[in-house]
Formats: structure tokens, sequence, C-alpha cells
């Protein structure tokens, strides 16, 4: 019956009602053990549908869920690290739908991306460009000046693969103290925060 239920709540995944799958596989999760088949699939669905249906407490408590799941050991990637890796970058991707919509976001945005050595690993082989998120939220989170400085070592290293008028702008004002340069750069934040779906988010 539950692999009914698992079934039934994606057919109404695909068909937009999200609601309803939700709380289909709020009831698989209930029950499922994590070695189940469908376990990891109910999770990811669940998470998707929660931030579909834009309940971000809900969201929150299935992306740790998620992050508790792909980082345990044993799980079912069995130390396949590229599945691994695979895993942590879509979560990474679809967590910032949760981190720039919950009150709790911009702080634990700097908690996942920055501070999990895991997290901050496939950001730097897989999604550099993730950085510009990250940078939003610590340039606008004033009580966390140490994550700023952390950071700024981040988007240098990186800086061969992927720069960006953010970046810049930290990386003209912390690294070679040019605030000319700096003031420049600020002017095309400008044009970059409008354009992007997440910062916007936060200007609406
Ligand atoms: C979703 O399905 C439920 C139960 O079948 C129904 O009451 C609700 O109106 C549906 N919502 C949408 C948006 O279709």
């Amino acid at each position: 019956m539950i692999d009914s239920l698992h079934k039934l709540a994606k057919y109404r995944y695909e068909c937009g009602n999200y609601s309803v799958s939700t709380s289909y596989l709020y009831f698989c999760m209930l029950v499922l053990p994590p070695n189940d088949k469908n376990y990891l699939s109910s999770l990811w669905g669940k998470f998707a549908s929660e931030i579909l249906v834009q309940n971000w407490d809900s969201a929150l408590e299935d992306l740790n869920k998620l992050r508790e799941y792909i980082d345990s050991s044993p799980n079912q990637f069995g130390g396949n690290s590229l599945q691994l890796l695979q895993q942590r970058t879509w979560l990474i991707h679809w967590s910032l739908f949760v981190f720039f919509n919950h009150a709790m976001g911009r702080e634990l945005i700097i908690e996942m991306f920055l501070y999990r050595p895991h997290y901050l690993n496939a950001i730097q082989t897989m999604c550099p460009h993730i950085l510009r998120y990250l940078a939003t939220a610590v340039i606008i989170n004033r009580g966390r000046r140490s994550a700023l400085k952390d950071l700024v070592k981040v988007i240098q290293q990186e800086s061969y693969t992927y720069r960006d008028p953010i970046t810049e702008f930290l990386e003209h004002l912390y690294v070679n103290f040019d605030f000319d340069g700096a003031r420049q750069k600020l002017h095309e934040c400008q044009t970059v925060l409008f354009n992007d779906f997440f910062p916007y988010i936060l200007f609406r």
C-alpha cells in the first residue's frame, strides 16, 4: 500500500497538486525505514512539494532531513562519491529557495555552504556560481563579520574559475583595498541583484 501511496504522490505532484503530494509523502515518511528503496525519493518529493506550496518551515525540516541522510554513513550511496557529490549539489541548488524565503535562511545558508566542508567542497568543484548567493547572505548578515573573512578566502581561491560583480566587489574591498574599483562594482551589483531571482526576493 505504501508503494502505491508513493506512486500516487508522484502522480499528484506531476499533475501540479503539490499540497496533496506533501500529505501523501508525509505518511510515506512516517512508515518507511531509511533503507527502503523509496525513502530517498519520498524525502526529495516532499522537500520539493513543500517548496512549491511555499511552506518554508516544513521545507527547512525536510532540507535538514535530506542533509542528514546524505551525510550519514552508511547510506544507500555506499561510498559512491560521485553520487554523493551529485546529491549534495542538487541539495545546494534546491535549498536556495528555502534560504532566501525563510526568516532564518540568511543565517543557515552560511552554516551550510561556508562551514560544512562537504558542501563548500561541492560548491568549489561543481557549482562555484553559488558563491554569489553565499556572498549576498554574508554581506547582509551584519552579525557575521568572521564569516566575511572566511568567505573572502574562498572567493580568492575560486577567482580563477568564478567571479561576478558581487564577488569582485568583496575582492576589491577586502583584498585589493581598491575603493574606486569597489564603487564601480557596487554599481554593477545593483543590476545583478535586481535581475537575479534569489536576491530579488529580499527586495520585494
Ligand atoms: C488538490 O487535490 C485535493 C484533493 O483531491 C483537492 O481538494 C484540491 O482542490 C486540489 N488542489 C488543486 C490546486 O488542484
